[in-house]
């Protein structure tokens, strides 16, 4: 029997399996053979129980602030690189390996009762994502926030433009939605980036590919914003977490911000930043009617999926499917 020495054979093992070269990890705590070999240092307890997945303008900061408040509910650390969010399952980070993930969560002080999660908002649009999720975590639940896609297309536009991106401040919304393919390849990447997220119906569809409807839980994101303290109910109950925090006394209506904020011990609130709940014009109707146009066979699609699911229609989606009639 012949054999190469290690590095050879590594690369000549990769020419023969060249899909095998994104890496795709398991919990090691799920095979009892894994967990054996695994050293007696390391804790599957690092890891979190649910994802609150976005997409991006949805409302998930302030779902991730109302989360927060709960005394058993807890987060990650920031990831300096990625304004907060951890972004292991999206991007580069992914082959970092569990290790610098698990990095990331605190030592829960009671692993039943406690429960760890992360929100990475551009989790829910990715191809590679769903996949690799149910791999190390199958048990984990899945958050998802929907409002009108026209609308969260708009909200990015705008968040891109305050964060000074080239193109979203020379060219102008309806210019960045209706771009044609021979547009210049920075206007379709942030038409892409744009639009796609919206797509609601195709990427609840690859998540439930790899996790059953009773790990997902879709909600309404004008709901969250005009009545959160019955989001966060309803949030609860899916996540079965206890005890139960009273939202409705610790959060309350800013009308300064517009927004609901938390109450603090002090008296005083806490609403989120500047960045969240922005002031800006309203979106013109030349956009509006494109962008309806250009939605309509998702939406109709989502009414589908949710039907499908049992789930209610949430109402900006009951609306503009009775536009579109
Ligand atoms: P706008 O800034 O366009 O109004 P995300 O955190 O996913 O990026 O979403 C940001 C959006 O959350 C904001 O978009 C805002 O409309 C919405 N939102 C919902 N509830 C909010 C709250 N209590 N405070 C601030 N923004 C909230």
């Amino acid at each position: 029997l012949q054999t190469l020495p290690p590095l050879q054979l590594a690369r000549k093992y990769f020419e023969l399996f060249s899909e095998q070269k994104d890496p795709i990890w398991q919990s090691p705590c799920d095979d009892r053979r894994h967990k054996d070999i695994w050293s007696r240092d390391k804790t599957c307890d690092r890891l979190p129980k649910f994802l609150v997945v976005g997409p991006q303008k949805t409302g998930t900061t302030a779902l991730y602030l109302f989360l927060l408040m709960h005394p058993y509910i807890m987060s990650n650390f920031p990831n300096p690189k990625t304004f907060e969010e951890v972004q292991f399952f999206s991007g580069n980070y992914y082959h970092k390996g569990i290790d610098w993930y698990m990095n990331f969560f605190p030592y829960p002080s009671n692993t039943s009762s406690d429960f760890l999660f992360e929100k990475s908002a551009n989790y829910f649009s990715s191809e590679e994502v769903p996949k690799r999720v149910a791999a190390l975590l199958p048990r984990a639940k899945i958050i998802t926030i929907l409002i009108d896609p026209s609308d969260r297309a708009y909200s990015w536009y705008q968040h891109q433009r305050s964060h000074e991106d080239p193109t979203a401040l020379k060219f102008s919304f309806y210019e960045v939605i209706s771009a044609h393919n021979k547009a210049s390849s920075q206007l379709k990447l942030l038409q892409r980036k744009c639009l796609v997220p919206g797509w609601y119906a195709a990427h609840i569809e690859r998540w439930l590919t790899y996790f059953p409807p009773s790990q997902l839980l879709i909600i309404d994101g004008q709901h969250l914003r005009s009545e959160p303290a019955l989001i966060m109910e309803e949030v609860q109950r899916f996540l079965g977490v206890s005890p139960r925090y009273n939202y409705s006394e610790a959060l309350t209506f800013n009308p300064q911000k517009g927004f609901w904020c938390q109450l603090l011990d002090s008296g005083k609130t806490k609403c989120l930043g500047k960045n969240k709940g922005r002031k800006y014009p309203t979106m013109d109707l030349e956009s509006r009617t494109f962008l309806s146009h250009y939605y309509r066979d998702h939406n109709i699609e989502l009414s589908k999926v949710l039907h499908r699911l049992g789930q209610p229609l949430p109402s900006w989606l009951r609306q503009v499917l009775q536009e579109v009639r």
